[in-house]
């Protein structure tokens, strides 16, 4: 994690901002008046969930904790870095020191993790604890030689042989439970967590092992035992056999991405190896950008029994980043990967060189379920694809499905273009009750994603700087992209730019240097300026929207504070409690709760 979202993560905004000025709790929110000007009445409102402040007042700015603190103390970014770093008890000198520590820490452990795996093979290739698992991969099919490269083992029946083995070889019990190998026992204790069961190592892209994967031999439940995430493993962002498919998938551009593990080792022994497992799961946005590195076309291989929606769910995150392409392998219904490749490799062959895009696949999977007459399975048509479409983030892509489906839902496109914009106020705009924050997570990610899409193409392409005229600092809301794009404003060459910038941003400029994009954007300039203007256009949008929904949240607590007040002064007129103790009673326990008892007694 770099420097600047560990203290992201670190600093709270609301402890920062209240050494400043005296917060008040307003609904979800806290408001105050404006550090930054002389108000009578508060308009200065800090977002604890987004992490922002905003004054409404006459500053009319906000933004995340680096610009308040480099407004606050009159610093730059580098100041206010270090400044805040300092407070979030991260030394910036000694920065490297702290992260060799953890580094070695981490190094302990994928030690542990080699020597459980060295192990754990060893019993199945030769021990005779390891008779039942060998039989059974035979069943399987799976070669000598493909348990070697992948090194499977086996984890015998019994409470402690992992656990003894690695003591034996001088590691701490504390490290072995770390790493995820045993167990604790309540009353202090431990035993192996992979008992009878074949074991998968699990590696990062450098081939370190981070976690296992284990399976029972028989049908018992939970068929498949995993390492819990640790300080080296995390299973939404690993992809098994990524460190043997590397190169294999750098060669031949694509990544085929299979669910199961026994999928990647029986591709792999084919002559498949450009294939990784998903782990079971959807593809998670860490797993697409693991793949990015080699690759922008990802394939997935499919169930047949997946309908085309759960098919561009799936593929969601893939769909989401602007230089990937989405294509699917429909398998026939009933079979995995694994099992397609054993009984009928030239079939799965035929079906990986058909592949089709994810959009594609999923317009034929719904068009084919339902009757184009009708006019509410056409409605039912455009909500189950509108959402996929919307995720895509090549607007010519973007032109590309709508006419398509307005073509052929016979639809006029332009009713379906408002419908995409329809929905979207629906799913990011504000309703009253519902504050607009709650639907932040997918929006962030998003957010800096476009931000960083829009300078990556200012940055590579120069002569876009004249369709940019309308971009201020204000649709930046991520301090690292508008500090760059502040700086970008202010120079007429990236090596100026650089110099111009503090040392702790050149690591996020040189990712943005070095983006790349789809082919189009290098290949036309009036794709590159389309592509610029949209993505001006989705930040105009996102700031206005950001502002509405900002506002909206503020009535919303007015509005509460409002209510509670009215319904005080009427209970009060009957009688009921004197005011001040009601409005305890609302402070400790809800207005909600409190009126639910009210109607209960
Ligand atoms: P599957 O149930 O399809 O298993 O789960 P599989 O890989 O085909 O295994 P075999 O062929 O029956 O031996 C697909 C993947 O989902 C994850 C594993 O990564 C598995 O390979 N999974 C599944 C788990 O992590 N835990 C489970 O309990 C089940
Ligand atoms: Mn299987």
């Amino acid at each position: 994690m770099s420097v600047i979202s560990e203290v992201k993560q670190r600093v709270d905004i609301r402890e920062l901002v209240s050494e400043y000025a005296t917060l008040e709790k307003a609904g979800r929110n806290l408001k105050g008046l404006c550090p930054f000007h002389t108000e009578k009445h508060p308009s200065f409102f800090v977002f604890p969930e987004q992490q922002t402040w905003h004054c409404f007042g006459a500053c009319g700015s906000g933004g995340d904790v680096f610009s308040f603190v480099m407004r606050k103390e009159g610093v730059d970014f580098g100041q206010a870095l270090r400044l805040l770093a300092q407070r979030a008890g991260i030394s910036l000198g000694p920065y490297e020191k702290v992260d060799k520590a953890a580094e070695d820490a981490k190094e302990r452990l994928f030690q542990i993790n080699e020597a459980a795996a060295e192990y754990y093979h060893h019993v199945l290739v030769n021990a005779r604890a390891g008779e039942a698992a060998r039989s059974y991969l035979a069943g399987r099919k799976l070669t000598p030689e493909t348990i070697k490269e992948f090194r499977l083992g086996f984890g015998p029946d019994a409470w402690d042989t992992v656990k003894n083995y690695l003591l034996g070889r001088g590691y701490e019990e504390r490290a072995i439970l770390e790493v995820g190998l045993i167990i604790e026992r309540e009353d202090g204790g431990s035993y192996d967590r992979f008992r009878n069961r074949l074991v998968f190592p699990i590696c990062d892209a450098k081939g370190r092992i981070t976690g296992f994967g284990a399976r029972a031999l028989d049908d018992s439940l939970p068929k498949y035992v995993n390492s819990p995430q640790t300080q080296v493993f995390d299973k939404s962002g690993s992809l098994y056999g990524i460190d043997k498919a590397r190169s294999a998938i750098r060669k031949q551009n694509r990544a085929i991405v299979v669910e199961g593990y026994t999928d990647v080792l029986t591709a792999s022994q084919h002559g498949w190896k450009n294939v990784v497992g998903s782990m079971g799961t959807s593809l998670t946005d860490k797993q697409v950008d693991a793949i990015k590195e080699l690759t922008g076309n990802i394939t997935l291989a499919l169930d047949a029994d997946l309908a085309g929606e759960e098919a561009t769910l799936r593929g969601k995150a893939i769909l989401a980043h602007s230089n990937t392409e989405a294509e699917v392998i429909l398998l026939p219904p009933g079979k995995d990967p694994d099992e397609l490749i054993r009984e009928d490799v030239a079939l799965w062959q035929k079906l990986a060189e058909q592949a089709m895009p994810i959009m594609d696949f999923a317009f034929q999977s719904v068009i084919s379920r339902i009757d184009i007459k009708k006019a509410r399975d056409k409605s039912l048509a455009v909500q189950k694809l509108l959402p996929s479409i919307r995720e895509l983030r090549d607007p010519v892509q973007k032109a590309h499905y709508l006419h398509k489906l307005s073509r052929e839902l016979r639809i006029d496109e332009a009713a379906i273009r408002a419908a995409l914009m329809e929905r979207r106020s629906v799913t990011t705009g504000s309703r009253p009750g519902k504050p607009a924050e709650q639907v932040r997570p997918a929006r962030e990610a998003g957010s800096s994603r476009i931000e960083e899409h829009c300078l990556a193409l200012l940055l590579q392409y120069p002569e876009l700087r004249s369709s940019a005229g309308e971009l201020s600092l204000e649709h930046f809301e991520c301090t690292e992209n508008r500090e760059i794009f502040a700086g970008w404003q202010g120079s007429s060459n990236i090596s100026d730019l650089e110099s111009e910038l503090d040392a702790s941003l050149r690591e996020h400029l040189l990712r943005l240097v070095g983006k790349v994009f789809l082919p189009g954007i290098g290949e036309s300039e009036v794709i590159r300026r389309a592509d610029l203007e949209y993505c001006i256009l989705r930040l105009m949008e996102r700031l206005s929207r950001r502002l509405e929904a900002n506002k909206e949240a503020i009535l919303e607590a007015e509005r509460e504070k409002g209510g509670i007040s009215s319904e005080l002064i009427k209970l009060e007129e009957q009688g009921i409690g004197s005011g001040q103790q009601l409005q305890e009673v609302f402070a400790k326990k809800g207005r909600k709760e409190w009126m639910q008892s009210k109607k209960r007694t």
